[in-house]
C-alpha cells in the first residue's frame, strides 16, 4: 500500500468511527425525545395501527380520475422514485447507518416506511403503494398532527398521525378525510368520509415541509415556518392556495390575497422542481407511457412558469462625484409565500448575472457567468444558505448539516440589494446594464455526484436514457435592462 493511500484509509476509518459515534450520541436534553410516543424515530410519524391496509393511488383513481391524473406526474408522485433522492439516501445509509432511512422515508414514502416494506435504498421488488411516495392515501388518512409534542415543539420530520380506517364487528372500514361535509353517498360504498378542518390548513403540509437534522433537530428546511412568519399567513393565504391551483389562480392568491374558489383546487402540487419532472418524463417516454410523459411535461412547464412569476428586479445607478460608480440591483420576492428560494436552500442555486454593454452593444463588463465547467464563480451573489457541520466545514448532506454558515434567502414580499462596483473604458458616455436572476436545482458537480450514487438497481441509462449527466438547465426567473449616463 502506498503511503498516501494508507493515510487516506486511516483517515477514512477515523471518519467512519467519528460519524457513527455522532449518530449514537443522544441529542441535547433541550430536544427531549419520547421514543415510546415516536416509535419510528427519527421519523416522527405515528400510525393508528390496525389490519386496515392502505390503498394504492390507482384504486382511488378508479373513482377520482381527475385527482389521479393531476397527482400522477406531480413531484409528490415521484418523491420516492426520484433518482436524486435515491442517490442521497444511499449515501446517507452508508454514512450514518440504516436508522436514518426511517427519517427520510417517513416523508418520501410514509406508507412504505411504516409497514416495514422498504428495507433500504432502491426500487426493486417494491409494491405500487411503497413506490407511490406521497400518495392519496397518505394525505387523506392523516387524522391529526403532533406538532407541539415533537422534540423541537414545532412541526418536523413527519409529525402527523395516519388512520386509514377502523376495524369493526363487520370487518374493515376505510375512512378518508377531506374538506367537505360528507354527502349521502360519499365514498361510493368503498370508504366512509370524514370532514377534516386540518385539510383546509397549512398544518397538513407542515409536518413534511419542515425538515430537521435527524437527531440535532436543526431546521435544514423551514418552508412552513418561513410562511407562518410572513404576510401570507396573516392573510390566510395557504400553501394550498398557491400550489393546488393553476398559474393564474396562484398569481391572484399572491397578488390580491384572495382565496381561490373551491372548484379551482387541483392536485398538481406544482413547485419549482422542473429538473425532476424532466428526468421522469424521459423515463415515461422510454417506458412507452406517452400520457404520463405529457402530464410530466405539463408539470415541467408549470414549474418553469411559476419560477418566472416569483421574482422581480430593479436596477438603480449610484453616482459619486458625478460619475457612475456603482450599480444597485434590488431582487424582490414578489410571489413566493415563503423565502425565495425556500427548502434545500443549501443545494438550490439562485444567483445574479450582470452584463454591461457600450453604445455599440459590445460587452464591457460581466459578472456571475457560469464557468466553462458549469460551476458558479465564487464572486457570484448566490441567494442560498451554506450548511455546515459542527466543525465549521461546508456541508450539504442533511445528516451532517447542524447549522448555517450563512443564510441569504429573500423573505416573502421582501427584497435584498446587491452593489456592483463599475469601471468603464475612458470615453464611454452611456452604458446598458442587464441583470438576470438565474436558477437551477443544484451545482453541476453536486448533481453529478448524487446521480452517480444511485443504488445499483436503478440503471440511469436503462430507466432514464441518461448516459451522462447533461449540463443542468438554467431558468431565467427575471431579466431587466436599463441604460444610464456614465456621468451626471
Ligand atoms: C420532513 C420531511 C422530510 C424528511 C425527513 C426528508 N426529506 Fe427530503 N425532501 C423533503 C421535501 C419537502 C423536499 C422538497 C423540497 C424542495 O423541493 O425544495 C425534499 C427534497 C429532497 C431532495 C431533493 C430532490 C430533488 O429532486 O431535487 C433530496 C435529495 C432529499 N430530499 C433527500 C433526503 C434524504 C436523504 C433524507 C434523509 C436523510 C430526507 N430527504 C429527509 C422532505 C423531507
Ligand atoms: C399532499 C396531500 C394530498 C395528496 C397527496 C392528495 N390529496 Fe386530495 N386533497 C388534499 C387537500 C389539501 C384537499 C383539499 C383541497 C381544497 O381545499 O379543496 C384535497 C381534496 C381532495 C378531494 C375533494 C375534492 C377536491 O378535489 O377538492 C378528493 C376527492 C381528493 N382530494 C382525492 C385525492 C386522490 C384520489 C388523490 C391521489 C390521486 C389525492 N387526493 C392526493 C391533499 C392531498
Ligand atoms: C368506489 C368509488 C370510490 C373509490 C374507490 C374511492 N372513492 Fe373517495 N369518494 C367517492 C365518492 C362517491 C365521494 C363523494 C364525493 C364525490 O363525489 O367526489 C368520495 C369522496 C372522497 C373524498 C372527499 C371527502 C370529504 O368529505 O371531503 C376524499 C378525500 C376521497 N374520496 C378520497 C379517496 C381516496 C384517498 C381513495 C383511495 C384510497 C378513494 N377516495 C377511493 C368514491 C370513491
Ligand atoms: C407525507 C409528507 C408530505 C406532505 C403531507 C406534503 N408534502 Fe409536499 N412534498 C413532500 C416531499 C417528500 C416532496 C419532495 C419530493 C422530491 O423532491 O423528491 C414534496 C414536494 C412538494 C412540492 C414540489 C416542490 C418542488 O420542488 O417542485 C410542493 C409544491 C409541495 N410538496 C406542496 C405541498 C403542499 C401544498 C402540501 C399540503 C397540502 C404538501 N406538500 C404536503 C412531502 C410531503
Ligand atoms: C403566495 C404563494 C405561495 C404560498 C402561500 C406558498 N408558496 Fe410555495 N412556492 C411559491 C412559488 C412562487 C414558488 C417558486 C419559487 C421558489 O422556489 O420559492 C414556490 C416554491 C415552493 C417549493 C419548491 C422549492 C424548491 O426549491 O424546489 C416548495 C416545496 C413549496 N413552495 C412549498 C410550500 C409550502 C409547504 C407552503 C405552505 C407552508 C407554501 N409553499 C406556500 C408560492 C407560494
Amino acid at each position: 500500500m502506498k503511503r498516501t493511500s494508507r493515510l487516506a484509509a486511516i483517515m477514512l476509518t477515523c471518519f467512519i468511527v467519528a460519524s457513527t459515534a455522532a449518530a449514537l450520541a443522544a441529542a441535547s436534553p433541550v430536544f427531549d425525545v419520547d421514543r415510546e410516543f415516536y416509535p419510528y424515530y427519527p421519523s416522527l410519524m405515528k400510525w393508528n395501527k390496525s389490519t386496515v391496509p392502505f390503498n394504492e393511488p390507482k384504486r382511488c383513481g378508479g373513482c377520482h380520475s381527475r385527482q389521479y391524473k393531476e397527482w400522477n406526474g406531480s413531484v409528490h408522485s415521484l418523491a420516492f422514485k426520484d433518482p436524486i433522492y435515491q442517490g442521497e439516501l444511499n449515501k446517507g445509509v452508508k454514512a450514518v447507518g440504516h436508522e436514518v432511512s426511517r427519517q427520510c422515508e417517513g416523508c418520501h414514502s410514509p406508507v412504505g416506511m411504516m409497514t416495514g416494506e422498504i428495507k433500504g435504498p432502491g426500487n426493486a421488488g417494491l409494491s405500487e403503494m411503497a413506490l407511490a411516495g406521497v400518495s392519496c392515501d397518505v394525505c387523506h388518512s392523516i387524522s391529526g398532527v403532533t406538532h407541539w409534542q415533537t422534540p423541537s415543539h414545532e412541526p418536523e420530520n413527519g409529525s402527523f398521525i395516519l388512520t386509514p380506517g377502523v376495524e369493526t364487528k363487520d370487518g374493515q372500514t376505510f375512512i378518508k378525510r377531506g374538506p367537505f361535509k360528507p354527502s349521502d353517498n360519499c365514498g361510493g360504498g368503498f370508504h366512509k368520509c370524514e370532514e377534516s378542518p386540518l385539510h383546509l390548513k397549512a398544518d397538513l403540509c407542515a409536518s413534511c415541509h419542515q425538515v430537521y437534522h435527524y437527531d440535532s433537530h436543526f431546521p435544514i428546511e423551514a418552508t412552513y415556518l418561513e410562511w407562518k412568519h410572513g404576510p401570507y399567513a396573516q392573510k390566510n393565504i395557504l400553501c394550498q392556495d398557491c400550489h393546488m391551483v393553476d398559474i393564474e389562480g396562484f398569481k391572484r392568491s399572491a397578488d390580491q390575497f384572495v382565496k381561490p374558489q373551491r372548484e379551482e383546487y387541483h392536485h398538481y402540487f406544482s413547485g419549482a422542481n422542473y429538473l425532476l419532472t424532466y428526468l421522469a418524463a424521459g423515463a415515461a417516454k422510454k417506458a412507452g407511457d406517452e400520457k404520463l410523459a405529457r402530464s410530466l411535461m405539463q408539470q415541467y412547464d408549470m414549474a418553469v412558469e411559476r419560477l418566472k412569476s416569483a421574482a422581480d428586479l430593479e436596477l438603480l445607478p449610484v453616482y459619486h462625484d458625478g460619475a457612475l460608480d456603482e450599480l444597485k440591483v434590488r431582487v424582490k420576492n414578489i410571489r413566493a409565500g415563503h423565502n425565495l428560494p425556500t427548502s434545500l436552500s443549501n443545494v438550490r442555486q439562485m444567483w445574479l448575472e450582470i452584463t454591461a454593454r457600450d453604445e455599440a452593444g459590445k460587452v464591457v463588463m460581466t459578472t456571475g457567468t457560469l464557468n466553462p465547467d458549469g460551476s458558479l464563480p465564487d464572486t457570484a451573489r448566490n441567494f442560498n444558505s451554506d450548511g455546515m457541520g459542527n466543525d465549521f466545514h461546508f456541508a450539504i448532506d442533511p445528516w451532517v448539516v447542524t447549522a448555517f454558515a450563512k443564510h441569504d434567502t429573500i423573505p416573502p414580499r421582501g427584497y435584498k440589494e446587491v452593489f456592483y462596483g463599475l469601471h468603464f473604458p475612458a470615453g464611454l458616455k452611456k452604458v446598458t446594464m442587464e441583470a438576470r436572476l438565474r436558477y437551477r436545482q443544484a451545482d453541476q458537480k453536486v448533481a453529478e455526484a448524487l446521480l452517480a450514487a444511485v443504488p445499483k438497481d436503478i440503471d440511469l441509462d436503462q430507466v432514464y436514457g441518461l448516459k451522462a449527466v447533461p449540463a443542468l438547465p438554467v431558468v431565467d426567473m427575471a431579466v431587466k435592462q436599463a441604460t444610464f449616463d456614465t456621468a451626471q
